[in-house]
C-alpha cells in the first residue's frame, strides 16, 4: 500500500521585515527579522507515494476538501524542487504526489509561502521517517534551517508565538505579550512581483544603503518593549510607531527600486488612514503592518478585539477571534 503522511504549518507576519538577502542561494537575510506566528492561517500538505511511477516523477496537485489552491507553474516548480532537495538530503527514493491547500487566500501578501514551505518540510520529514530514512527526530532549529532553503520566511513558522531570525539562527524569544491578529483583505489577486524578485530588486534602491542598520535599530527598540512584563500605553504606542515606520521602510524600498514596483492600492491607503484616525482620535489603536501585498495586518491586545469591528466596518476582514 502507498504510504501517505500529512503535516500542517502556520503562517507568520513580520513586525521587523526580512527584505534583502546576504546570500541568495542559501536564503540568508541581510538583516534580522522578528515575527508573530499566525496559528489560524495554515497550510496543509499531504505526501503520498506514487507506486509504479518512475524515479523523479514527483507531482503537485491541490489537496481536496479545501478551497482549490492554484499554483503557477513557477510556484509548483519551486515547491517540487524544495521537496527534491529534502529527498536528496535524506536519501528518500521513489516518486511522490504532493498535495497542498491553504485555509486562507494565497499569494496576496498573506505569506502563504511561509506556511507552505514549513508544512512541506514537516511532511517530507514525516515521509522520510516513515520510510526509516530520516533520524527519528530533528531539532526544530534544524527543520527550520532546511525549510529556509525553500523560502526564507518559512523558517520563522517553526517557533510560536514569537520568532527571531538572525543569519543562520532561528529562535523563539519568550516575550510575554500575546496578540490577536486580523487582516483587512483589500485584494485577493496574485502578486505581480514575487518576493524572491523583490529581495533582489530592493538592492537597486538608493535607500537600500542603511537598511540593515535601520531594521536593527527598530528591532532593538521593539524587543525592549516586548520584554516588558506590563506593557503600558506609552510602550504600546511606541511599538505602533516602530511597526509603522518599518513597513513603510520596506514599501519605500519597493517604490524606489529600479524598475520601481509596489503593492499598495487605494483601498490599502484608505484602511491605513482610517486606522491612523483611530489612533489620533482615541489615543489608542492596533499595531499595523503590511507584507509584500496590498492587505493591511493588525495586531491587537486581547481587550481591543471588541473595538476592532467598528474600526474596520465596511471592510472585508479575516480575524483570529469570534465576534460576539
Ligand atoms: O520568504 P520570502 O522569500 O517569500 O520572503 C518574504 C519576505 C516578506 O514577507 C516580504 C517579509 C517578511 O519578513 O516576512
Amino acid at each position: 500500500m502507498a504510504l501517505k503522511v500529512q503535516a500542517s504549518a502556520p503562517s507568520n507576519i513580520a513586525l521587523i521585515k526580512y527584505m534583502g538577502k546576504s546570500s541568495i542561494s542559501a536564503n540568508l537575510p541581510a538583516n534580522s527579522s522578528l515575527s508573530y506566528t499566525l496559528e489560524n492561517l495554515r497550510t496543509f500538505v499531504e505526501v503520498e507515494e506514487r507506486l509504479g511511477a518512475s524515479e523523479g516523477g514527483d507531482i503537485w496537485e491541490p489537496l481536496s476538501g479545501w478551497p482549490p489552491l492554484e499554483l503557477s507553474s513557477k510556484g509548483s516548480d519551486k515547491f517540487l524542487s524544495h521537496f527534491a532537495r529534502l529527498k536528496e538530503m535524506w536519501g528518500l527514493t521513489g516518486a511522490y504526489v504532493l498535495r497542498s491547500a491553504n485555509n486562507f487566500p494565497s499569494d496576496c501578501g498573506l505569506a502563504s509561502s511561509a506556511s507552505s514551505f514549513a508544512a512541506l518540510t514537516r511532511a517530507a520529514f514525516e515521509m522520510a521517517r516513515a520510510k526509516n530514512q530520516a533520524p527519528l527526530s530533528l531539532p526544530t532549529q534544524e527543520l527550520a534551517r532546511l525549510s529556509r532553503l525553500g523560502s526564507g520566511s518559512s523558517c520563522r513558522s517553526f517557533f510560536s508565538p514569537w520568532c527571531l531570525w538572525s543569519g543562520e539562527t532561528v529562535s523563539g524569544p519568550p516575550f510575554p505579550l500575546r496578540l490577536r491578529h486580523a487582516v483587512v483583505v483589500v485584494e485577493e489577486s496574485k502578486k505581480e512581483v514575487s518576493s524572491s524578485e523583490a529581495h533582489q530588486r530592493v538592492q537597486t534602491s538608493l535607500l537600500y544603503e542603511g537598511r540593515e542598520r535601520r531594521a536593527e535599530m527598530r528591532l532593538q527598540r521593539l524587543m525592549k518593549i516586548l520584554s516588558l512584563s506590563d506593557l503600558n500605553q506609552r510602550a504600546w504606542r511606541e511599538g505602533m510607531e516602530i511597526l509603522w515606520s518599518e513597513f513603510w521602510d520596506m514599501h519605500a524600498l519597493f517604490e524606489t527600486s529600479e524598475p520601481s514596483f509596489g503593492y499598495l492600492n487605494e483601498r490599502s491607503l484608505r484602511v491605513l488612514n482610517r486606522l491612523r484616525t483611530v489612533w489620533r482620535e482615541t489615543g489608542d489603536g492596533p499595531w499595523i503592518t503590511m507584507d509584500a501585498g496590498p492587505n493591511v495586518h493588525l495586531l491587537l491586545r486581547q481587550e481591543q478585539t471588541s473595538k476592532a469591528s467598528s474600526w474596520l466596518s465596511g471592510f472585508q476582514v479575516l480575524r483570529d477571534w469570534n465576534e460576539s
